[in-house]
């Protein structure tokens, strides 16, 4: 039986997107594929504010990780880790031998505009990373706030991951002045796994043209002359692009305030049941939106509680990485409405004896 998702990540796809996925696969430098890669860009640019070029990639997001380190930088990167998925984007620039320093925060902790000022200001670096969404902490950093600090710094481009919130909440690309803005449509875009796209900067793909090394599947340069055809590098997944183009509709169609909105209502009656009961694992005020991340001090049997779960047809997270024992994760993003969290939540207390 299929477990309805409350996990951050794949979740829930809507039946008439998940219809999309099995259309006919068309030539992938046809007429159609072309116009299909073009619908799917400029509902993108609508989605993020921008005109910015948009890159198609048949990968997980973490391909467009490794993209950012490869092409972004020349001198060295600022990695501001504060959980596991930082962690990651660190290791991914070490292991491709860039010159990388990382300013860890506190895990349940949320990158502060000071530290990444006090950073920038000693002029070592050309290109920063941050994680907007931490889902392995449940933290939100702020972003609007880093991206201020970060350009008061011109030569110091914004690569940003937004796996875990892009389409959870609204992203003004223009407007917040980032490099490369990245995500899997897996999260709160809410399409089947295996696709990513980003958002990049002229600025960054003219920066690419200067730096050596970029690799193939990744390189801007080459993602963005497959841009001015509308067309992907490689054979595209199709049936992720029909799905896709659906779902951006749908998005685009709830309007980005309210499905924002959405998103919100459901973190704060997520909060409000996990701190009357566990304890938030994530600093008040750097709260996600779109998972919370739940510190077990009941000692509670996750996959136990998974168990009694699936028989209500659903299924949560546990903790990620280090925190798989110590938290529990919920997530309320994608498709997933208000009246389904509550009524997870409803049969999370039954089945812990807590109502
Ligand atoms: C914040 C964040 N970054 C990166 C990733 C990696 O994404 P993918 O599995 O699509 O490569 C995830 C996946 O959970 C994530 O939550």
């Amino acid at each position: 039986m299929h477990k309805r998702l409350f996990i951050p990540g794949p979740t829930e796809v809507h039946p008439d997107v998940r219809e999309r996925m099995s259309m006919p696969p068309v030539g992938h430098r046809s007429a159609e594929a072309t116009e299909l890669g073009e619908a799917v860009i400029s509902k993108f640019q609508r989605l993020l504010h921008t005109q910015a070029p948009i890159f198609l990639s048949t990968s997980s997001s973490t391909g467009l990780m490794e993209a950012c380190v490869r092409n972004g930088s020349r001198k060295k990167i600022l990695s501001l880790p504060c959980g596991a998925f930082g962690e990651r984007w660190l290791s991914i620039a070490k292991e491709n031998g860039k010159a990388v320093h990382a300013v860890p925060v506190e895990w349940g902790r949320a990158v502060r505009p000071e530290v990444v000022h006090d950073a920038l200001a000693t002029g070592q670096y050309d290109a920063v990373l941050v994680t907007h969404n931490e889902t392995s902490t449940g933290v939100m950093n702020p972003l609007a706030e880093i991206a201020d600090v970060v350009r008061e710094f011109p030569d110091v481009y914004l690569f940003v991951d937004a796996v875990s919130s892009m389409a959870g909440v609204d992203l003004d690309f223009d407007g917040l002045g980032i490099d490369g803005l990245l995500a899997g449509v897996q999260k709160a875009i809410a399409v089947s796994p295996g696709f990513a796209m980003m958002a990049v900067s002229e600025r960054a793909v003219a920066r690419a043209r200067e730096i050596e090394n970029r690799g193939f599947y990744f390189d801007f340069v080459r993602h963005s002359d497959a841009y001015q055809k509308r067309q992907g590098i490689t054979t595209p997944s199709t049936s992720h692009l029909y799905a896709l183009d659906l779902q951006l509709d749908r998005i685009l169609e709830e309007t980005m305030p309210v499905r924002e909105a959405r998103h919100r209502r459901m973190a704060d009656t997520a909060r409000v049941w996990a701190g009357d009961r566990f304890e938030l694992y994530a600093e008040e005020g750097f709260r996600s939106v779109t998972l919370t991340t739940v510190r077990n001090t009941r000692g509670v049997d996750v996959p136990e509680l998974n168990r009694e779960l699936a028989k209500h047809g659903v299924v949560i997270a546990n903790g990620y990485g280090k925190l798989k024992n110590e938290t529990f994760r919920i997530a309320h993003m994608g498709e997933i409405q208000p009246a389904e969290l509550e009524e997870l939540l409803g049969w999370i207390d039954e089945i812990l004896g807590l109502s």
